[in-house]
């Protein structure tokens, strides 16, 4: 394992602690709101000192993007960090959570951990070296029709212009494929397309810590990720489409279809 890896790991799992540990006393937690529908707890926060704390004490020239702390140092590696993604299932008691931590190295994803603290699942990816569940090889899986697929997504609930975009599309995965599940972790969704379990997933306006190691998994593990609406760099814009190549291509085509629907068009704002 590279030793950024390694350290990452170690992080993940210090921070997965910190959370399994608060997971059953979640109504005494002090929560804030930081806008509509987002909300972040006293468990976010210590679980990302304590991986800022793991990677300080090994590479403390490098730069780190953590979601509560915003962006520390200036560095050619960077650490991107969501010390817990699925804070709302985690506030609820919804063991579906995770911690991520995604590393580019000039601007490139270079490596990938994502911790699920309740499985015990440790995902793992480095830019060349292929995807790990558990130390075994990943790969995403091998369904060719989109009527067989099972596709994850994430709904948007922050602003009302976006739920418009993003109805038409949802009725155009549900007309066509096997189902979709709306689990509520972004990183865990990749993680999960990595593995197999979903053949695809897709979702607008992610941040980058949400997607850093979960994109570069899904690649890793012979999968395909762009921009939802093919333009730029998925890791700009965070519209996300990610899948098997069969899967992804026909997501692609489908929402290419729903062009001529006004609302699924992007606006102005997600040219990137
Ligand atoms: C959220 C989760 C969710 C996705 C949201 C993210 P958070 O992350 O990944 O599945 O739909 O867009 O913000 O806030 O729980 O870290
Ligand atoms: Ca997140
Ligand atoms: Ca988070």
């Amino acid at each position: 394992m590279h030793p950024l890896v390694n350290v990452a790991v170690q992080a993940a799992r210090a921070a997965g602690q910190i959370i399994l540990r608060h997971a059953h006393q979640t109504d005494r937690l002090t929560v804030t709101s930081k806008g509509k529908s987002d909300f972040v707890s006293e468990v976010d926060r210590a679980a990302e000192a304590e991986i800022v704390r793991t990677i300080r004490r090994f590479y403390p020239d490098h730069a780190i993007l953590g979601e509560e702390g915003g962006a520390m140092g200036e560095a050619e590696t960077v650490w991107i960090v969501d010390p817990l993604d699925g804070t709302t299932n985690f506030l609820h008691g919804i063991p579906h959570y995770a911690v991520s931590i995604g590393i580019t190295h000039r601007g490139k994803l270079a490596h990938g951990v994502i911790y699920d603290p309740n499985s015990n699942d440790l995902y793992t990816a480095s830019a060349g070296g292929g995807a790990q569940c558990n130390a075994r090889r990943i790969r995403v899986s091998r369904t060719e029709s989109l009527e067989r697929s099972l596709i994850g997504t994430g709904a948007p609930f922050r602003d009302e212009e976006r739920v418009r975009r993003y109805l038409p599309q949802l009725g155009a995965v549900l007309e066509e494929t096997a189902g979709i599940r709306r689990a509520g972790a972004a990183a865990l969704d990749l993680a999960w397309v990595a593995r197999g379990r979903l053949d695809g997933f897709w979702e607008m306006d992610l941040k980058p810590w949400d997607i850093a190691a979960g994109v570069l998994l899904v690649r890793e593990a012979g999968g395909t990720v762009t921009e939802l609406f093919g333009r730029s760099e998925v890791m700009d814009t965070g519209n996300v489409l990610a899948g098997n190549l069969r899967i992804h291509a026909a997501i692609a085509r489908c929402f290419e279809s729903l062009r001529n629907t006004p609302a699924a068009l992007p606006s102005d704002n997600d040219q990137g």
